[in-house]
């Protein structure tokens, strides 16, 4: 919800003692995370330990429907099983083909161009809403280290650290309503995410940063943010 990460070397610490199965939602992951936007498993080199691994199609990939990885007998089993597999209607054939070009150009070196490009965003996107009020209580103060930041720019673009969402968490719903709304008039579209999405009394504001913003669009961005907290 506020593109924070698993911590997976402990999942999978705490799987192995258990002897438990572990699955993955890498649904904010996926183009997002790792080199060709593999997610957090590929990132994390943790393929062999991680046993089943979800995502969806409509985030990063811009199509829609999901998939899930696993062995062939899960795979088979859920084909057979499965209620929400067996009693929907197949995602249709241009949706799935637009699903199977996202991941081609993501393996691809222009995807990957475009990748790195999210993180320069996302990264300009942190450090100006960290110097707001609100994005410094959000972010976290002491975790934010925006000098840090530009010396491991590199690094960050492609390991990856954070996400491109960003909350700014308000409390009641109807100041999170407000507030989008305020953003909308200014030509943002930031939603508002209430209860029963988040708890209540934890009404947020979700920024969502993608390649295709540009760098003076995520500067008006945080202006309107610093203006309409006030
Ligand atoms: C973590 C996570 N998993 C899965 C989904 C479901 O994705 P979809 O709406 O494509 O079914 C979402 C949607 O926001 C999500 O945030």
């Amino acid at each position: 919800m506020d593109g924070d990460r698993a911590p997976l070397h402990e999942l999978v610490e705490l799987k192995k003692r258990f002897g438990a199965l572990l699955i993955l939602d890498e649904a904010h992951a996926v183009g997002v995370i790792g080199a060709h936007g593999g997610g957090l498993t590929a990132a994390e080199n943790a393929d062999a330990d991680v046993d089943v691994q979800m995502g969806t199609l409509s985030k990063a990939l811009g199509a829609s429907g999901g998939y899930i990885c696993g062995s062939r007998t899960l795979i088979e089993w859920l084909i057979n099983r499965a209620r929400s597999f067996i009693y929907s209607t197949a995602p249709p054939p241009a949706v799935a083909a637009a699903a199977l070009a996202a991941v081609d150009f993501l393996s691809s070196a222009e995807g990957e161009e475009r990748r790195l490009l999210l993180w320069d965003r996302i990264i300009l996107m942190r450090e100006l809403f960290g110097q707001l009020d609100v994005g410094r209580w959000t972010l976290g103060v002491g975790r934010l280290n925006v000098a840090n930041q530009r010396s491991t720019l590199n690094a960050q673009r492609s390991s990856g650290s954070g996400s491109a969402i960003f909350p700014w968490i308000v409390g009641g719903e109807q100041a999170a309503l407000s507030l989008a709304a305020g953003l909308q008039d200014d030509g943002f579209l930031v939603p508002a995410i209430r209860y029963p999405t988040v708890a209540k009394g934890a009404a947020r504001l979700r920024i969502a940063v993608t390649a295709a913003h540009e760098e003076d669009q995520i500067r008006a961005l945080c202006q309107a943010i610093g203006r309409h907290s006030l």
